[in-house]
């Protein structure tokens, strides 16, 4: 059996999971800095570096604990590379070039974007090729077209604020606690999508990129234009409407995504796929154009090292290892 060991530090969660044969989770454990960072409204980079270092150890020992496991166990150690924060990526590349030098073990440095893809293949093994991947984190949006484990492109991207940036700054403006997404969908639950008509970039004709920030400003506007001439503003209805509009046009462009490339299987990853109104339309709209489509459980959506094991694992097969200088590459693109 193939033990991969995987470190993920890129944002605010210090990650260890360890998975086998890129299909069994053996642990996961997940210390989240979000109670650190929330009186600052935002993840501030260097609290989350220091907290990365002091985290590390006993993330990394409660996970081979969970498992059942010891350092000679493993056949590899994995790591997130990029993209994210410098300095916290810094801490997790530190820990796992030392220890696989110290196991004597291959080192693998995965893509962060790469792990989230992967959250689907260690949930649906046979997930059948290709497959295009709507890919919606905090940090970014993309359509991705999968032709097999080493073919890929990029179909389409934000031209501004990524999906999950959005839910984020909006949750901000209607008072909701960092982080935003979980807090503005919990919000929209008691609200009316139909309420308000904010606007859907469609963008040219075809376009298969995205752009949040004018429906961003739409919600801004909104609410000033409200507290100016002194009405009540039903919040619920604001975040209810203003999730209906960043579904509909991630849904749609997915869709047709699909479509063109003739697609066997739509795929979602990234934080914002823990999105229960996202997940239901997607899969509604997916079955209405006989594509089926697959969300991994919540959990495995948002970040985790067992997505950057799996990921590593393919990695693995291919003997895809990196040299013990590997550096952190912030803003690393997908390729
Ligand atoms: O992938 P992720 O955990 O970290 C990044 O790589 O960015 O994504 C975090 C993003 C945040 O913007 C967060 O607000 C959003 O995912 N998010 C959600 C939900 N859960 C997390 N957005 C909408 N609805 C959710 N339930
Ligand atoms: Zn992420």
């Amino acid at each position: 059996m193939n033990n991969i060991l995987a470190i993920e530090t890129s944002c605010d969660e210090t990650a260890a999971a360890i998975v086998a044969d890129g299909v069994a989770i053996k642990a996961n454990i997940i210390a989240s800095q979000i109670a650190t960072h929330r009186r600052f409204g935002g993840v501030v980079p260097e609290i989350a570096s220091r907290r990365h270092m002091e985290d590390i150890v006993p993330v990394v020992e409660e996970a081979l604990a969970t498992a059942g496991l010891a350092f000679p166990d493993l056949d590899a150690v994995a790591v997130t590379y990029g993209p994210g924060l410098v300095g916290a990526l810094l801490v997790g590349l530190a820990y796992a070039k030392s220890l696989a030098y110290a196991l004597d073990k291959p080192l693998i440095g995965v893509h962060h974007l790469l792990g989230h893809i992967y959250a689907g293949f260690l949930q649906y093994p046979h997930l059948p090729l290709p497959a295009v991947c709507l890919v919606v984190s905090g940090g970014h949006t993309n359509l991705v077209y999968l032709q097999s484990h080493t073919e890929r492109r990029i179909l389409g991207s934000t031209r501004d604020d990524a999906a999950g940036e959005a839910f984020d700054k909006v949750a901000r403006v209607l008072g909701l606690p960092y982080p935003g997404g979980p807090e503005l969908e919990k919000l929209a639950r008691a609200g009316d999508a139909r309420a308000i008509s904010f606007p859907r970039a469609w963008l040219e004709e075809g376009s298969l990129d995205f752009s949040f920030s004018g429906l961003k400003s739409a919600v801004i506007n909104y609410l000033h234009h409200a507290r100016q001439i002194g009405t009540e503003v039903n919040r619920a209805d604001v975040a209810a409407s203003f999730q209906a509009a960043v579904v509909e046009v991630l849904v749609a462009k997915t869709i047709q995504a699909a479509r063109q490339g003739a697609a066997r299987a739509i795929l979602l990853a990234g934080g914002v796929a823990a999105n229960g109104a996202l997940r239901g339309e997607l899969t509604a709209a997916g079955q209405e154009a006989g594509v089926p489509v697959f969300c991994p459980p919540p959990i495995l959506c948002t970040d985790n090292a067992a997505m950057i094991a799996c990921a590593a694992y393919y990695q693995y097969l291919r003997r895809d290892f990196a040299p013990l200088d590997l550096n952190a590459i912030p803003d690393l693109t997908l390729y």
